[in-house]
């Protein structure tokens, strides 16, 4: 029998996925129709024999429910739990905290996943690859660009075994393009290791500085877990060839988004919109709420999402909505408008002939440096922002509530 975490953490820090993370928890904001973590539950729902996920972090109790509830309608063979930590206790140190809900009914392995991440989910491949080895972890690998790679868990392995032989988080200078992708299938007999691990975090405080400062509670998977299993030979990496992307910035939601859309449109392009008679035109891979309302004249697509209570209304020439845009709940669209590479909050309004434009996302980063100066791809507008007539922003993020009479490029408009 299996089982899985996610990893939720908490709401003490994160201002990189502002402002959209003021109305809802990150793990909660829909891509592609469905929350983040929902990807993450329907990859797992399909592995033979996975009873139980639990989702672990340091938000309130309540945050999940309405999640777990239609996860219980929806993946009725598993059973989701939150489990709150008392604090952030690091990304081993949660799971170290509730390993005996983990280890109840036996299960022979689990999967611990990232929530901030996107990506196809190889978890049979894992598997597979897991049962042929006798490594007490493997974790879903992937190539980045070279000069992305230090942003990220980097790793060298043996070729021909797939044995991880150096593991670095975060290395100051390029060691490997290979990364860890935030995705970890564990042996249950790993436990050992990781009370090996703490144990070594202790005397090391103790030894060296107990008098000079508090000990570090928070247990940390990569530095104090993978590092010491790949020093003993038992950590063996899965490269991916398919999509994976983290999801940090807000304006990551966009290429996450486009990921997700274009996966469904080769595998199960019943969740898409459709042409038809009627219908407005759709380009590509395009995900509209049943509850929106878009007029007929508008163009969408490719890449975009609609969410619930959209309305979209009717133009002239139609609304040109290309490339990765991704919409949520838009109140109201009028004449002319056009977004590009952009995320829309709830209930903003954008008004006749306005232009809400980002720039196409480069490989895994979503700033652009332009004159020297850096500014974000993706533009974002957060809940209830309201953009005039014929106004352009280009490159901006814009917090809640805000009403735009004048053209921005390139600012946070606070
Ligand atoms: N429950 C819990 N408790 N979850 C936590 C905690 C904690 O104290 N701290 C972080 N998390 C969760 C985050 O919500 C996120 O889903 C995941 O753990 C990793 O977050 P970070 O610790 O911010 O690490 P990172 O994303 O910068 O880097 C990690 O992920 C990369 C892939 O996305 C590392 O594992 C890298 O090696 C890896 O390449
Ligand atoms: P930054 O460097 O400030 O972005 O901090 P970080 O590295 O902790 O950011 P990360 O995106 O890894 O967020 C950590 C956890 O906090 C994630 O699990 C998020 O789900 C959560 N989180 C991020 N932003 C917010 C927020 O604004 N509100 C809430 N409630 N949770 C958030």
């Amino acid at each position: 029998m299996h089982k899985a975490v996610i990893l939720v953490g908490g709401p003490s820090r994160g201002t990189r996925f502002r402002p959209l993370s003021l109305n809802v928890p990150k793990p909660l904001f829909p891509v592609a129709g469905a929350p983040i973590i929902e990807h993450h539950l329907s990859a797992l729902a399909k592995i033979d024999n996975l009873k139980e996920v639990l989702i672990i972090g340091f938000f309130e109790d309540n945050v999940f429910a309405n999640f777990i509830d239609h996860a219980a309608v929806e993946y009725p063979n598993i059973n989701v739990r939150y489990l709150r930590e008392y604090q952030a206790l690091g990304t081993a140190g949660g799971i170290y905290h509730f390993r005996d809900e983990i280890l109840r009914g036996n299960p022979t392995s689990f999967f611990v996943i990232h929530a901030d991440i996107a990506c196809d989910f190889p978890l049979q491949g894992m598997l597979d690859a897991h049962s042929k080895h006798r490594g007490l972890c493997t974790l879903l690998g992937t190539k980045v660009p070279r000069e992305q790679a230090n942003k990220f868990g980097c790793l060298i392995a043996r070729p021909e075994t797939n044995e991880v032989m150096h593991y670095v988080e975060k290395p100051e200078s390029f060691i490997s393009d290979l990364i860890s992708c935030g995705v970890y299938l564990f042996d249950s007999a790993v436990f050992s290791e990781i009370k090996a691990a703490l144990d070594n975090k202790k005397n090391a405080h103790e030894e060296n500085d107990y008098l000079w400062s508090a000990p570090d509670d928070r247990l940390r998977l990569e530095q104090d877990l993978l590092r010491p299993l790949s020093e003993g030979k038992k950590l063996y990496v899965f490269e991916t060839q398919n999509f994976w992307r983290q999801i940090k910035t807000a304006g990551s939601a966009v290429p996450a988004n486009a990921a997700y859309l274009e996966k469904y449109a080769a595998g199960a392009p019943e969740r898409l919109a459709r042409k038809k008679e009627g219908s407005p035109d759709i380009v590509g891979a395009v995900y509209i709420h049943p509850s929106a309302q878009v007029d007929p004249s508008a163009k969408i697509g490719p890449n975009v999402s609609i969410g619930p209570r959209a309305v979209i209304g009717k133009g002239t020439e139609g609304l040109r909505l290309a490339l990765a845009v991704h919409l949520i709940d838009i109140l109201s669209m009028q004449a002319g408008s056009c977004i590009l590479h952009a995320v829309v909050g709830w209930d903003s309004r954008i008004g006749t002939w306005a232009r809400v434009e980002g720039s196409p996302v480069q490989g895994h980063s979503t700033t652009v440096t332009r004159n020297g100066v850096k500014s974000q791809s993706i533009t974002i507008l957060g809940k209830e922002v309201s953009v005039k007539d014929e106004i352009i922003i280009r490159n901006c993020i814009v917090l809640p509530h805000k009403e735009l009479k004048a053209s921005f490029h390139n600012e946070i408009l606070m």
